[in-house]
């Protein structure tokens, strides 16, 4: 055993080692550093930043801005620890609309490399160049704004050089920090320099239309063609952004940006709130994209908690939950195939340009517009009778959910159709083209619909789609009627942990909403005593304990429904038409008008997809047509 050390006396730190110390938590690496001067470049209301870099940002970073630029006496000032011409008071912080408040940063980059400032005024008669090591400023010659030179990031602390990686693997944090910082100010144009070369450049766009440009330039076009629109007020909480169809969901989550009162965040709440809206729609572990902006009260959220502010804390964490996921789930809801009609979601331009077989099936329809009517393709059709009848349409899947044995009970009849779906049908009447997802031709192996659409061939997977269509109908039914409660005849007891006591004395109400009746049996028991009617069967205090978990850190309402959802999916399972059972066109025909009008059709229960578009294009590239 190591002998206590003998007392050493209290002294103050120098001031060189306090800045060390605070840089270990400011910066990381490289692109910590391109963080935040892009932060200061921003802030200083720029409107043009260059970025250039040697050996992936450990050599050099330069960071370029036409911003307001530094008054040659505030120079130094510049470089002091706590030292900000961004707040003044705490009422300041507590509103702070700039990216950076503390006054840290450059000090901190200063203790950690060799720095720069160089800097010009509007109406200054020159720039002048700060050495950060000396602290010597000479003029020197700039138009006005600001540019900050940092070389040999962590020269003087070779313990942190190590930690670093390879160039590339630097470089492309680097890029991805500008990344950040460019999916939200669309009217800032970037460029990014490494080695010599330019790597990325976005030009600045002006407006709502210049920031899906943006989002294009930045994530590709196939993000934005394969995305949906998001503008929800929820409360105090106003979401606006993209979010990706279940289709594009990725194997890694690499493009989620989230940004609260235009700051990035990685955030828990904001991340499981995101997750939990795609839940019902997305396969395995796939990930969703979106990038989405939260804006809220400053008041209402702390950006003072992490060193490097890629964390906030919220005043209300459940709050946003909830507006992240009803943000999400509400766009996600509506059918493709309405959105394309609408011209809500854009066609990828060109994506089956490359006209080859294994574009065949795309997920993403790749036509014409829907409007192009048959006779363009110079393919007329023949007059179907049904096809065009909503009421024989209607007749013919009450028919089938005639059919549907065992959900027979929890199936609403025909009758009571949403409003939607009665209007669509009717609106369609004497327009059989503009039907999103065509007119049904033939069943294929008592297995797929095909049909035929102004774009070219539709293939359905019939039980997929029908199972989704009863699930919906099943969940819609338990939304409107209040979640019964039902008494438990014993009491489940269980002995809980001292946050589980809190949360069920603290939400009381919110249980009693969601079903579930849990109070103290004494300091260190709860007892269940009901439990939400369709979940009676279940395990009692597993229900209760997951529903107290995530109430503490989020809003327990989706645990109910998660636990709800698993249940109607499979009464929806057994209630959906087999394989290999033969239907009629107009049964065909029902179901497609049925998929148009339900929510989250796109996808079965199981998040695979339900159907797929065939152009003329891909059929043609087949056959070799054209060449
Ligand atoms: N590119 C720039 N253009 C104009 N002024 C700048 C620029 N960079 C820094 N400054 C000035 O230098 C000050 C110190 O910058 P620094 O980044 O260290 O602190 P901060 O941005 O105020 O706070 P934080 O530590 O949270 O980033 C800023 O408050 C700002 O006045
Ligand atoms: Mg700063």
């Amino acid at each position: 055993m190591s002998q206590p050390q003998p007392r050493r006396t209290i002294r103050e730190l120098p001031d060189v080692l306090i800045s060390q110390i605070a840089a270990g938590e400011v910066i990381e690496r490289p692109a910590s550093v391109v963080r935040e001067l892009v932060d200061n470049a921003l802030d200083a209301g720029a409107r043009h930043i260059t970025l250039r870099l040697l050996g992936g940002g450990i050599r050099l970073i330069s960071v370029e801005d036409d911003g307001c630029g530094i008054p040659v006496e505030e120079l130094p000032v510049a470089l002091k620890r706590h030292a900000t011409s961004k707040i003044v008071s705490l009422e300041d912080l507590e509103s702070v609309a700039t990216m950076g408040f503390r006054g840290e940063a450059l000090a901190a980059v200063n203790s950690v490399s060799e720095m720069s400032l160089l800097s010009r005024t509007e109406g200054a008669a020159t720039a002048f160049l700060l050495d950060g090591q000396t602290g010597e400023v000479r003029p020197a010659a700039r138009a006005v704004g600001t540019t900050v030179e940092v070389k040999e990031l962590f020269f003087s602390t070779p313990a942190r050089r190590h930690f670093l990686k390879s160039e590339n693997t630097e470089l492309a944090h680097c890029i991805e920090a500008v990344r950040r910082h460019a999916l939200v100010r669309s009217e800032v144009s970037f460029a990014i320099w490494h080695e010599g070369k330019i790597v990325e450049q976005w030009r600045s766009h002006p407006g709502e239309a210049g920031w899906n440009q943006r989002l294009a330039d930045v994530l590709g076009e196939d993000f934005v063609a394969s995305s949906v629109n998001i503008d929800f007020r929820s409360g105090p909480v106003h979401v606006r952004g993209r979010a990706g169809t279940p289709d594009a969901a990725r194997a890694r989550a690499d493009q989620q940006f989230a940004y609260v009162n235009g700051r990035f965040v990685r955030d828990k709440v904001i991340t499981h709130g995101a997750r939990s809206a795609y839940e019902d729609v997305l396969h395995g572990q796939r990930q969703p994209v979106y990038v989405l902006y939260l804006q809220m009260d400053p008041t209402r959220v702390d950006v003072n908690v992490h060193p490097t502010k890629i964390e906030v804390r919220f005043r209300d964490s459940r709050e946003v939950h909830q507006a992240m996921r009803h943000a999400i789930e509400r766009a996600l809801a509506v059918p493709r195939a309405q959105l394309l009609a609408s011209g809500d979601i854009a066609l990828p331009q060109g994506s089956s340009g490359t006209d080859t077989a294994a574009s065949f099936l795309s997920p993403t329809p790749s036509a014409p517009p829907l409007q192009s009517t048959w006779s363009q393709r110079g393919m007329a059709f023949g007059a179907d009778r049904t096809a065009e009848d909503p009421a024989k349409a209607m007749a013919d899947l009450k028919a089938l959910w005639g059919n549907a044995d065992q959900v027979q009970e929890h199936a609403p009849s025909f009758a009571q159709s949403p409003a939607n779906g009665v209007s669509m049908l009717s609106r369609n009447e004497n327009a059989a083209q503009e039907w999103p997802l065509g007119r049904a031709i033939a069943q294929l192996q008592g297995v797929y619909i095909l049909a035929e659409n102004s774009q070219g061939l539709i293939v359905v997977d019939m039980h997929a789609a029908h199972e989704r269509i009863v699930y919906e109908r099943l969940k819609q039914q338990l939304d409107t009627t209040q979640i019964s409660s039902q008494p438990l005849l014993i009491p489940a007891s269980f002995a809980a942990t001292p946050q589980e006591m809190s949360t069920a004395e603290n939400c009381s109400d919110v249980l009693q909403q969601l079903g579930l009746e849990v109070s103290a049996l004494s300091a260190k028991t709860l007892a269940v005593r009901a439990v939400p009617t369709s979940l009676a069967q279940g395990d009692a205090v597993e229900l209760a304990r997951s529903v107290l978990a995530e109430l503490a850190q989020h809003d327990a309402a989706t645990v109910v429904q998660r636990a709800q959802n698993e249940i109607l999916a499979t009464m929806a399972c057994h209630g959906a038409v087999r394989a290999n059972r033969k239907l009629t066109l107009d049964e065909m025909n029902a179901l497609l008008r049925q998929m148009e009008a339900t929510e989250r059709s796109d996808q079965c229960n199981h998040g695979r997809p339900t159907w797929r578009q065939v152009s003329m294009r891909e059929l043609d590239a087949l056959f070799l047509r054209g060449r």
